[in-house]
Order: structure tokens, then sequence, then C-alpha cells
């Protein structure tokens, strides 16, 4: 796996090879207000501990509004305090069973095109990009505010181009929005609609039922026949 955000690794690192150390720091945070503000500014302004760093990221991602994961522009953590009933933060079986299943997983983090020094023919890459925002479509050369924008998509689909070139299958979600089927439509790949149940997002009435696309170079009858 691999991921640009270092923290996001750091945390599958953890997750990977000290999942007692992760679930014994974790389980030391309560789910209160003050608490909540006590942990994003250490988290924010303090030199951690791999363990510690993990543990809080875990916190802040199973209390913090929404399940957002969000940065301002000096690269702060900023998601306010999330209201729930009775957070479950440390769930120890699930941690443990992720744990086993990373066991022979590599973690990088590095910019997505450099999939191509690491896949060989025959192996399967799946991407999971920033979406271009539905919202920015109307102008959608302007610079994404995940970091992430146009720009990057059509890099993104040439290195996909460049998987496909030497047998590597793909498989990419990302949003229904035009410029995106815009970039993949003409080139031979296949793109299904699939409806998503979205669990992240700030208006209550758009979670649930959003349409997303699978991009892919898998054919079709190597998936209905496996
Ligand atoms: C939709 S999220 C996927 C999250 C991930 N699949 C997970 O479950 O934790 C998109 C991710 O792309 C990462 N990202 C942004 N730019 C990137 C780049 N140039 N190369 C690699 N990853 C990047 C972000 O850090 C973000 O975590």
């Amino acid at each position: 796996i691999n991921d640009v955000n270092k923290r996001l690794m750091n945390f599958y690192r953890v997750l990977k090879e000290k999942p007692k150390e992760l679930i014994e720091e974790a389980s030391q945070y309560i789910y209160d207000k003050a608490e909540y503000y006590r942990l994003r500014t250490r988290f924010n302004e303090e030199h951690l501990s791999d363990v510690e760093d993990a543990a809080i990221l875990l916190y802040l991602n199973k209390t913090g509004y929404n399940g957002l994961y969000r940065v301002n522009s000096k690269g702060k953590y900023n998601v306010p305090f999330g209201r729930y009933k009775n957070p479950r933060i440390v769930d120890e079986e699930r941690i443990i069973e992720a744990s086993k299943l990373l066991e022979n997983i590599s973690i990088n983090s590095e910019r997505f095109y450099s999939v191509n020094k690491h896949a060989e023919m025959g192996d399967l890459v799946y991407f999971d990009p920033p979406y271009l925002p539905v919202s920015e479509t109307s102008d959608f050369t302007a610079y994404s505010k995940s970091g992430f924008g146009y720009e990057d998509h059509v890099l993104l689909k040439n290195t996909c181009l460049d998987l496909d070139q030497r047998g590597v299958y793909f498989v990419q979600s990302n949003s229904y929005v035009e410029p995106i089927l815009d970039l993949y439509k003409d080139i031979g790949f296949r793109i299904e609609i699939v409806q998503m149940n979205r669990a992240i997002n700030s208006k209550t009435s758009k979670r649930g039922g959003v349409n997303e696309i699978l991009v892919t170079n898998i054919p079709k009858k190597k998936i209905d026949t496996q």
C-alpha cells in the first residue's frame, strides 16, 4: 500500500508491526471535548513517537467531525470535535485482524506514479485517488482544495496507460463527473458506474446513494469467469 500522507502510512506501519502498543496507547484516551482538543493540539505541535502518532490519529478519526481528515494550509489538522453517542475508539479485534492482514504487505509513502517502478506484468494495482469535486467541474482546471487537481488526474490517466502497455491490470475509483469521464472515454478502458454508500459527507442528505465510477483495463470476461 502507498499513500503520500506519511502520517497515514505511519498508522498502517504501527498497525502492522505494533498492534498491541497501539491498542494500549489509544485505550488511554477518552471521548470528551476537552480531551479531543488537547490531543488535537498535541498532534499538531509535538514531536510524537510513531505509536503515539498512530494512536492519536485513530482517536481523532473516531471522534472528530464526520470522521474527516483535513489539514489547513500549514498542514495542521483542523477538524472540530464530533458528536457521537458512544464512539468505539479502539476495536481490539479489528486491530489485531488488520495487523495480521498486513503481515506481508510493504508500506510506502511515495507519489502514485512511482507504482511504475514496482508493478510487474500480471499484477493488479488499485488506485483510490482524491476525487475531483463535483462543484469544481465548472472550472475543473482550478487548483483542487485537496491538493490533487485536474493535472494530477491527467498524470494518473497516463500512469494507467503506462501500466496497461506493460500488461499490468489496474482498477481506479473516481467521481462520476464530466471531466473524468472525458479523460477516459475513447481509450479502450472499461468504465463501470457504481452506487456508493458514503459515510463521509458534511451534508447528511448527500450521504449514501452517490454515483461513482470504476475505470479498469480488466476485460469483462476475465471478471465473469473467475
Ligand atoms: C480517497 S483517499 C484514499 C485513502 C486510502 N485508500 C485509505 O483508505 O486510507 C485519497 C488519498 O490519496 C492520497 N494522495 C494525494 N496525492 C497523492 C499522490 N500524489 N500520490 C499518492 N497518494 C496521494 C491522499 O493522501 C489520500 O489519503
